[in-house]
Formats: C-alpha cells, structure tokens, sequence
C-alpha cells in the first residue's frame, strides 16, 4: 500500500509547471470517439483517471497511442459493447462514454459511474438530457441500458447547472437531427475546451461557456488535433501551497481568469500575489485575515478547492466559514485537519475554521481527490511528519504531485509498504 509522507517546514521557492486539466481530458477523450477517424488531444496529463479512460477505449477496440503528452485515438474500428461495471465504477467520468456512445450509435448499455464519495451525484440530468433528445432510459439496478430510433434537437433546462449533465447533452445533440437548447448550462472552462474541440471536428456548437448553449446537429464529424486547456484546480492547489509556505513561488502554464475566484479572495486574505499573462508568483505572510467562502458553479469559488483552502484558513485570525453549497458530503477532510490539531467546526453545510493554530504532523487517510490535496498542503506546514494514507485518490488527479513539490523544496515522497 502506498503512503505520502511529507515533513514540514520548508520554505517552497521556484518554479511548478500545471498540467492539462484533468476535468477537461476526462471529457475530450470520450467525445474523441464521435468522429470516425482519428483524433489528436495534446497537454493530457498523465494521471490514473486517463489509463482508466483509454482501457475503455480499448476495451470498445478503439485504436489508442500515447505520444509524450498527446493522446491519439483511432475510433474507425470501434465496436458498441456493454462497458462493463468493473469498468464504469472506475470514475465518474466513465459517464461520458454514455453520451459519446449514444450520440455514435443511438444505443449504449453501461453502469452507473464512479467517482470520489462526497455526497450522492445522481445522474438524473444527464438522463434528462437524453430524453429530451428522444432517448429511452431502461434502469436495472445500476445497469442502463440506452436506446433512440432517432435523436432529435431538443430544448433542456437542467435543474442546477451541473457540469456534467451540460458535457453529456452536448455530446448526444451534436450528430442529433436538428437543434438542441441547453438552459441553465455549466459555465467551467472544461465545457469550453470540449465545444471547441467538437467545433474542431465540424461541429455546430454555440454558447459553451454561458448559460444557454445552442447546438445544431451535423451528419458527420472528422478527424482534428487539440489542447487540454491548464488545469485550474491544480493551480489553486499549488497558489495555495504558496499562500502557506511559498517565498516567491510561480506556478506558471496557468489562465489566470479561470483561478481568479481564488486569488481574489487570497489577496482579502492578505496573501502576496504576483499576477503575470500565464503565471502567479505568491509569498507566504505573515498574518492572515479569516474570510468567508461560498462555492459555487463557475466563475464562483469553485467547490474543489473547497478543501485545499480550509488548510489555509486554519492560519487566518478569527473564525472563518465556508459554505459547501454543491455536494452534501465534501467536509470529510476536517476530521483529520483536527487530529493535526485545527479547530474546525461543522453545522450542516457549513464549516468554522478557528484560526490560526499550529498544525501537527499525523497519520490521516485521504477520503477524497481533494481532501488528499487539503492533508498534503497541511502536511507541508505541520510540525514533523504527516504520513497520508489511500493516496490512490491523490495520484489519480495530481500529475507528478510528488516531483513538482519536492522540486520547490517540499520534504514530500511516496512510500511503498507492504
Ligand atoms: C464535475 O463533476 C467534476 N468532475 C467535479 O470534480 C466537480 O466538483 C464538479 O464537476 C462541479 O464543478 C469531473 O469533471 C470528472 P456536477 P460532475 O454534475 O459533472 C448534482 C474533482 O475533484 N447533480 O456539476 O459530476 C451533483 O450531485 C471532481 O475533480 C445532480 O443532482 O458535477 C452535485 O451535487 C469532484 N444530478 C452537483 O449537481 C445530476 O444529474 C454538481 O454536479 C448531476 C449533478
């Protein structure tokens, strides 16, 4: 079993390179196989959630080649089969099979997905979307099987603006007979990077980052080359590590608009902030002010860096709040940042962090992707040794986490125990 174990109190100084953003790749790769020919994404990070993506891909007997970070992907020998569960339970991004799928082929069978555990993340709006495009649902446990004589444009309000439902419309409506109206779309940057790539391919795609997308149904889709946009939750991951332990740190290869959420409310904080065209260079201060944090849908604070940032309020003066308004169950972190010694209290969708107080090096388990990031970034300011375990939601959406902070001067690494 694997283990981080990471000593703090060094200072971090110098440079991180960000990856291509997982939460984008995880979407390109199955929208890749909507064209019969052959797809090229560059800048894909090299993260397990990417080996889970291209086993299916090989399992549908898609042809798939990893070329440094490029991916290429030769859907015309593709085969529809049932994506088994084993399969689909590996990620919640498994589900965008289920749109790609549907959208080729008008037929797709597979299970319920995956994903971290931090609060029930039903599928009912994808579904929804479905449906409004012609398609009919058969529900066998966590079994579905999806089929549509014809898919037709069709108009969706969804319920909440939620992400993924916004990126499985898309992807069903694009080869759809005539035109679909997405309302209450997801506005992340993600959704931008996949109608763009879509358009690439000869799409018809307008809107994707506001609120109402307009797709217009095209017969066929060819082959095209694009790019992982820079991932933006592990940039505020790595801003953050600055906030609390950086002397002039950059993180570089960054859109500083889409983590502006974050370093607007570092900078209330009182968090040194350099902003550049596509790098933050930040500085730990002394005194940090308490604030409170609301998350929301993009360009809201967004809920993944929910938890990374409770790490740094556990260093602000005063009583912070944060209010998780996105999932039902994302405060799993907190146990463990009060074995290091937080003061963290929770009232239903609220956290109130006491700050600041001295964090103490423990042994604590990574329940989430995100909670694994909020103890590692607590990791590098306790005081002796934090030993992490379950760091397999850690690695599957942080590339070389282990590299690019020991490269900054972070007493970090990753131990095998048997
Ligand atoms: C994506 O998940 C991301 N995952 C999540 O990142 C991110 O937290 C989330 O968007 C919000 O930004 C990927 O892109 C792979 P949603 P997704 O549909 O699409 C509810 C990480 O740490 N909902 O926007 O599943 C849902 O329960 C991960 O990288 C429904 O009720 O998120 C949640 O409360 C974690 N019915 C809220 O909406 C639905 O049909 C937002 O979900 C769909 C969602």
């Amino acid at each position: 079993m694997k283990q981080i174990k990471v000593t703090g109190g060094n200072t971090l100084t110098g440079e991180i390179k960000i990856s291509g953003a997982k939460n984008s790749a995880v979407a390109l790769i199955p929208a890749a196989i909507l064209c019969d020919e052959t797809a090229t994404i560059f800048n894909v990070p090299n993260i397990s959630d990417i080996d889970a993506l291209s086993e299916i891909l090989e399992y549908l007997n898609a042809g798939v080649k990893r070329e440094e970070d490029a991916i290429i992907i030769d859907s015309s020998s593709i085969v529809n089969k049932e994506i088994p569960k084993g399969i689909s339970k590996k990620l919640r991004a498994s589900y965008y099979f289920m749109s790609a799928l549907l959208g080729k082929y008008k037929k797709v069978e597979m299970y319920f997905p995956g994903g971290c555990s931090i609060g029930a993340r039903p599928i009912d709006q994808t579904l929804k979307g479905f449906k409004a495009l012609g398609a009919s649902v058969l529900e066998d446990g966590d079994k579905y099987t999806i089929t549509a004589e014809e898919l037709k444009g069709g108009y969706v309000y969804l319920d909440m603006p939620s992400v993924g439902a916004t990126i499985n419309t898309i992807l069903v409506a694009v080869k759809a007979t005539g035109t679909t109206i997405i309302e209450n779309a997801a506005k992340e940057p993600e959704i931008v990077n996949v109608a763009t790539f879509l358009n690439n391919m000869g799409a018809k795609i307008r809107g994707a980052g506001t609120s109402q997308i307009k797709i217009v149904g095209v017969d066929k889709l060819h082959k095209c080359m694009h790019e992982v946009i820079p991932d933006r939750i592990e940039a505020g991951t790595y801003i953050i590590a600055g906030a609390l332990a950086g002397d002039k740190l950059k993180i570089s290869n960054i859109i500083p608009e889409h983590v502006e959420s974050l370093t607007s409310k570092l900078i209330e904080i009182g968090v040194d902030i350099e902003e550049g065209n596509d790098y933050m260079i930040v500085s730990k201060k002394d005194k940090y002010k308490k604030t409170k944090i609301k998350t929301l849908g993009y360009p809201g604070f967004p809920t993944d860096l929910q938890q990374p940032i409770t790490t740094l309020l556990t260093q602000c003066k005063g009583i912070s709040e944060v209010h998780e308004t996105v999932y039902e169950r994302r405060f799993q972190n907190v146990q463990y940042l009060n074995k290091m010694g937080a003061e963290i209290k929770i009232n239903d969708d609220k956290a109130f962090i006491y700050g600041p107080c001295e964090l103490k090096g423990k042994k604590v388990t990574a329940t989430d992707l995100r909670a694994g990031a909020c103890l590692v970034l607590a990791g590098l300011i306790a005081d002796g040794t934090t030993t992490i375990e379950n760091v397999d939601h850690i690695l599957r959406g942080y590339e070389n986490i282990i590299e690019k902070l020991s490269n900054v001067g972070a007493n970090i690494k990753l131990v095998d125990i048997l």
